[in-house]
């Protein structure tokens, strides 16, 4: 990779443009205009056991291209086993740190054995290529080393973060058919025990795929064992250190599939590829931080979703770096526990949230001035718009007006960073709030309704023209769902349901979903999986969720509930509603209200007009409602909301 940018540094620059900005746009243009060198170039840092036929494959059908077909190679091999042949063998891969204050570090050969007999107990339980491995556990280094040990033996993993409920657990299982789930006895949040296995036996009752539970010991917590079922790990791993070939995959081999919101009640299971992925964690962290073997890496993010996935997981696994984990909540017990950290550790790269850093903000900076954080070099930010007064905050606060802001736009689907500031090949100059240029290989564009490109200053939808390595390759066991989600919109075009506007530097605005996926503390969740659960709920007859904006959270979910006959609303039932969806989903789709409306403001055709009940709990103009079936529900809505503000006040 180096050498691409060398190359491009010796290039004469344009005048009257930035240097960095005319080298981001040099190497920009190179890699779309030979993405077939480009990223051949780029695949060369990474080990594979064969390079067969072309990296870059056009192809009829989305995502319109192949990325490392016939290549062959295993994640967890470029992610260990080719440091622990030079000197990084014993370098630091993880220091871990527990909520109470426990630590472990895991070199990279320790990592490497830990995987090797990881994959050993899985490969005795049956798991071979393709099956695929549920995983629901806590922020311990076992569970990376499960994700690892399962694409060791070319299985795939599905993640499913810790917070969620057992239904929820239950419809990801049932949707994958995995044979297996990989947890814990319990876990700990904000000191309190959580029944991991608990749950997982819960949700068990609704499943029928699975065969085996493999159950690591964490919280030392009394659990249900199974016979035939259930096995503790510590049970099944050998003293010794096995080693366990590799599967060598092809590089559309899914390696694993990551379940996120879409717009109807069913999670989409995003499916990554193995060569194109590996590839896109390994340059986007190498471009967009510049991150190398002097960096303490630390994202934030839980490895329950993508960004845990790939920038605590593979991307830093695979460049060979030194991250951390930490088990706990951000505040907890003080509101320093990060900045502890950051100072304890030496971090040098930290990545986050805007909701981290709004509830941070809350905090005040006494907790911050205890601390010392000048090993700090790049700061990042992920999931959500941030504001430039957050980003300001950030800066001066936690950067100490020293380091750069990485303001990093991207989704599960896209597998890695896509538009965001690269220090990592040169800073072009900031703007608070604006992501800034696209990386090498996306050709990003901001489309009008009519597929047509909006100019400067037009807000439209942002869209991506061109594949890219990182690309999702389907959604699990529904192409025709991944071809419309993505590829109908705009026929031809990664369609992102993001709005955006460009500016006249060409510099990316993000200005959040076009659709009804709301960002709940940077965390996506469909409105239309909240309402199926409300309905599966035997008071409900109708739900409409909506979010309503809130200065922490970024979005927070609202419901508006019509019950069945015989049912009378009630501070009661409203408690019994919001039990229901935390133990249905899970606790980070708690609605923050439940107002109870005899009828919904719906359209002639009978579609919910949820822009009118925004409206409402934002306190703003309805706007247009030519199109509103019956105009006295929104009298109806306003009512609702009016009474309960009044019960609530
Ligand atoms: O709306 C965008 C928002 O998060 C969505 C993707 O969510 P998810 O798949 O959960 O992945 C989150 C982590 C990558 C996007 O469609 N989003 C993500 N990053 C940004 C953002 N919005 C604005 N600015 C960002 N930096």
């Amino acid at each position: 990779m180096e050498e691409i940018i060398e190359e491009i540094k010796a290039l004469p620059l344009s005048k009257n443009i930035h240097p960095d900005v005319n080298i981001l746009k040099s190497i920009y243009r190179k890699s779309l205009e030979d993405s077939e060198s480009f990223w051949r170039k780029i695949a060369e840092d990474l080990f594979w056991y064969e390079k067969n036929g072309p990296v870059y494959e056009p192809k009829e059908t989305p995502p319109y291209a192949y990325w490392f077909k016939q290549w062959k190679t295993n994640l967890s091999y470029n992610a260990l086993d080719r440091h622990i042949e030079n000197w990084r063998k014993n370098k630091v891969a993880y220091y871990w740190e527990s909520e109470s204050g426990e630590r472990r570090t895991l070199t990279y050969y320790d990592l490497c054995k830990e995987v090797n007999r990881f994959a050993y107990v899985l490969k005795n339980l049956g798991i071979k290529k393709g099956d695929r491995v549920t995983i629901y556990m806590p922020m311990i280094p076992e569970l990376p080393i499960a994700m690892l040990a399962t694409v060791r033996l070319g299985a795939i993993h599905s993640v499913v973060f810790s917070g969620f409920a057992a239904h929820a657990l239950a419809d990801r299982i049932n949707d994958c058919q995995s044979k297996i789930v990989i947890t814990t006895d319990g876990a700990f949040r904000r000191g309190r025990l959580i029944d991991t296995k608990g749950i997982v036996d819960d949700a068990l009752n609704h499943t029928k795929s699975i065969e085996k539970v493999l159950v690591i010991k964490r919280a030392g917590n009394d659990v249900n064992i199974m016979e035939d079922r259930d096995y503790w790990y510590h049970e099944l791993v050998p003293s010794t250190n096995p080693y366990i070939e590799p599967e060598r995959v092809e590089g559309i081999h899914p390696s694993f599939i990551l379940y996120t919101s879409g717009t109807t009640g069913k999670p989409k299971g995003i499916t990554h590829g193995t060569g194109g992925y590996m590839v896109w964690a390994y340059f986007t962290l190498k471009t967009v931080f510049g991150a190398d073997d002097k960096d303490i890496f630390w994202c934030t993010a839980d490895i329950g979703w993508i960004t845990g996935h790939t920038y605590v997981v593979y991307g830093p696994l695979l460049m060979g770096l030194t991250s951390i984990i930490y088990e706990g909540a951000p505040d907890y017990p003080r509101p320093d526990r990060w900045w502890s950290i950051i100072e304890d550790y030496g971090v040098t790269i930290f990545y986050t949230s805007p909701t981290a850093i709004r509830m941070h903000m809350k905090y005040g900076e006494e907790w911050i001035k205890r601390h010392d954080l000048s090993s700090l070099r790049v700061l990042g930010s992920v999931g959500e718009p941030i504001n430039p007064e957050v980003w300001n905050w950030y800066y001066k606060y936690i950067g100490q007006e020293r380091t750069p802001i990485v303001d990093t736009w991207w989704q599960t689907e896209t597998g890695g960073i896509m538009i965001s500031p690269q220090p990592g090949l040169a800073l072009v100059p900031l703007k608070p709030g604006s992501a800034t240029l696209p990386l090498p290989g996306v050709d990003a564009d901001v489309f009008r309704e009519d597929g047509t490109p909006a100019k400067p200053g037009e807000k439209g939808y942002l869209v991506i023209k061109k594949p890219w390595p990182g690309c999702l390759i389907t959604i699990w066991g529904d192409n025709d769902r991944f071809v419309n989600s993505y590829y109908r919109r705009f026929p031809g075009v990664y369609y992102t349901g993001d709005f955006a506007v460009r500016d006249n530097d060409g510099y990316f605005w993000l200005l959040g979903r076009a659709d009804e996926i709301l960002k709940v503390a940077g965390h996506r969740i469909g409105t239309a999986e909240l309402e199926a659960a409300f309905l599966s709920h035997k008071a409900v007859a109708e739900a409409a969720v909506i979010g309503k904006s809130d200065p922490v959270k970024m979005q927070v979910p609202v419901a508006f509930i019509v019950l069945r006959p015989g049912y009378e609303p009630s501070p009661q039932l409203r408690m019994e509603l919001t039990k229901y969806i935390k133990e249905t989903i899970g606790p980070i789709a708690t609605p923050q209200t439940i107002y109870f409306v005899e009828k919904l403001p719906k359209t002639r055709s009978g579609k919910i007009m949820r822009r009118i009940l925004i409206a409402i709990v934002e306190n703003k103009n309805i706007g247009d409602i030519t199109t509103i079936e019956d105009e006295t529900s929104i009298e109806e809505a306003k009512r609702a909301y009016e009474e309960l503000k009044t019960m609530l006040s």
